[in-house]
């Protein structure tokens, strides 16, 4: 270990260098796209590498031809989901800010990934009950990365636009671990933890939830099959 002094943020950030110089590799466009988020001032608050790479494994083990994203910032996990998709995929990512949609764009465009991308722009609860009224479903995979107040709304719309063998992932389900306190006012916490109720009521969804460290902090995402019939557990 090269900082044993180094605080536990500084070693998660080391790891994740170490982890993404050994299996992830280069990435000149995802760099270019950071770089064109950065100077746009767009927050930085995109999935780590290592995750947006677990997006990408997630989304080709399951051969994914349609994927929704709800919070599409700069493109980066959108692009990572995007290099999933077969030529006559789709990623539909929904975004509420002009410019953040405006420069996701751009970087879809240098990423090789336009053709297969279409954001949509305005508030996630409006434009998720137009794809259904378009019959834009089923997708075979739905990432929720918006707004946290907005999850169990999105949590709705993803059931109405998935079918059987849907995967859901929700990122930013254990924040620091303040989600495990009940008394939280925080509007935030109160509607991860509100997400956690409807994910376990929900008999067609079966979810685990994963803690993780990295260059991002301490935070986790749940993970969810939409299947049939009553819950295993
Ligand atoms: N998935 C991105 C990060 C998303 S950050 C990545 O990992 O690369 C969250 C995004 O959700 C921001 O761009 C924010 O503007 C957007 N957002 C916030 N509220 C929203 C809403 N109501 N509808 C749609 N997008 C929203
Ligand atoms: C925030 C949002 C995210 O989606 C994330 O992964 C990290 C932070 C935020 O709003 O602060
Ligand atoms: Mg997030």
């Amino acid at each position: 270990m090269s900082r044993a002094g180094g605080t536990p943020e500084e070693r998660w950030t080391e790891v994740d260098e170490y982890i993404a110089g050994r299996l992830i590799g280069p990435d000149p466009e995802q760099d270019a796209g950071i770089a064109a988020s950065d100077r746009a001032g767009l927050p930085s608050i995109q999935v780590s590498a290592p995750l947006g790479k677990m997006l990408y494994l997630l989304a080709s083990m399951l051969g994914a031809r349609r994927i929704l994203e709800i919070g599409t910032l700069g493109g980066y996990s959108g692009t990572w989901l995007a290099r999933a998709l077969p030529a006559d995929g789709r990623l539909i990512t929904c975004e509420l800010d002009q410019k953040h949609a405006d420069v996701a764009r751009a970087n879809f465009e240098r990423a090789g990934v336009r053709k297969v991308t279409e954001v949509r722009v305005g508030p996630a609860a409006e434009t998720l009950p137009k794809l259904v009224a378009e019959g834009q479903g089923p997708f075979d995979m739905v990432f929720i990365d918006a707004d946290k107040p907005g999850y169990p709304v999105y949590l709705e719309w993803a059931l109405k636009l998935s079918r059987k063998g849907t995967v859901i992932v929700f990122d930013n389900m254990v924040r620091r671990g303040a989600i495990a306190d009940a008394t939280s006012e925080d509007a935030s916490v109160v509607a991860t933890r509100r997400t956690y109720d409807l994910i376990a009521k929900e008999t067609r969804l079966t979810a685990t939830g994963i803690q993780t460290v990295g260059t991002k902090g301490y935070d986790g995402f749940v993970l969810a099959l939409v299947q049939d019939g009553p819950k295993e557990s």
